[in-house]
């Protein structure tokens, strides 16, 4: 049981922000949209609190993007239907495993325009805030119904403050060098094939970081 919640509580929130990262390295314009909204709810002279989440939802957009294109696993966990039902106009019998693809929701042209392309603007809508989860599975992040995760609240303010301050904290740019991020996904899983390699220098005042 332990170790299921450290790997859902470790390995989520880690997955979707290492690939945020490298996109919006990638693409410094969204970079600096969310370094904006950070600075403009939060300052430069104390750190993101989770009190300030429901006022960072472009950051929360580029998280949620992230889940849409780079979900940890092709697919969701296994379930098997306890009794027949149509859904979308297909005969699903009683008893049939039922497995989700990610990437066919979260990639689905029918669903998402350019839906290979990173745009955390999809999901912004005026001034409701965004949210993380998608109840209607047009991607899958925390699934949904009784069986979806246990572990909302926790895996969304992990996962934004583990993004919010990684781009509060410092300057993010590609490694001296290279000309771009690499975004090829790993083979067996969907990972990014090479760990994120990025250049990191500070952009708060010295009294904001740890002094060993
Ligand atoms: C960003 C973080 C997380 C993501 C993206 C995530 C995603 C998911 C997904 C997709 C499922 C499968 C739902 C289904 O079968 O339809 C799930 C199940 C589950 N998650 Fe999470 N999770 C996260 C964090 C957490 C945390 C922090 C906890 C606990 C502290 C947790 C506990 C669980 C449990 C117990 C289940 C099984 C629920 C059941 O089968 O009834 N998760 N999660």
């Amino acid at each position: 049981m332990l170790q299921d919640l450290i790997y859902a509580s470790v390995d989520n929130p880690s997955n979707a922000v290492e690939w945020a990262m490298a996109e919006m390295i990638n693409e410094p314009e969204l970079l600096r949209k969310a370094v904006e909204e950070i600075d403009r709810v939060v300052g430069k002279d104390r750190l993101v609190q989770e009190s300030d989440f429901p006022k960072l939802n472009y950051v929360k957009a580029c998280a949620r993007e992230a889940f849409r294109m780079h979900p940890i696993a092709p697919f969701n966990l296994p379930h098997v239907s306890n009794a027949d039902t149509t859904v979308a106009g297909y005969f699903i019998p009683k008893g049939s495993h039922v497995l989700l693809m990610r990437t066919g929701l979260g990639r689905n042209p029918n669903v998402w325009d350019e839906p290979l392309k990173f745009k955390p603007e999809r999901h912004l809508n005026g001034s409701t805030e965004v949210e993380l989860t998608e109840s209607e599975l047009r991607f899958i992040s925390f699934s949904t119904g009784r069986r979806g995760c246990v572990g909302v609240p926790l895996g969304s303010a992990m996962t934004t403050m583990l993004l919010a301050r990684l781009l509060q904290g410092f300057n993010w740019t590609v490694p001296h060098g290279e000309s771009r991020i690499d975004l090829s996904e790993a083979t067996h899983d969907l990972f990014l094939a090479k760990a994120l390699h990025a250049h990191a220098s500070p952009r708060l005042p010295a009294h904001m970081y740890p002094k060993n």
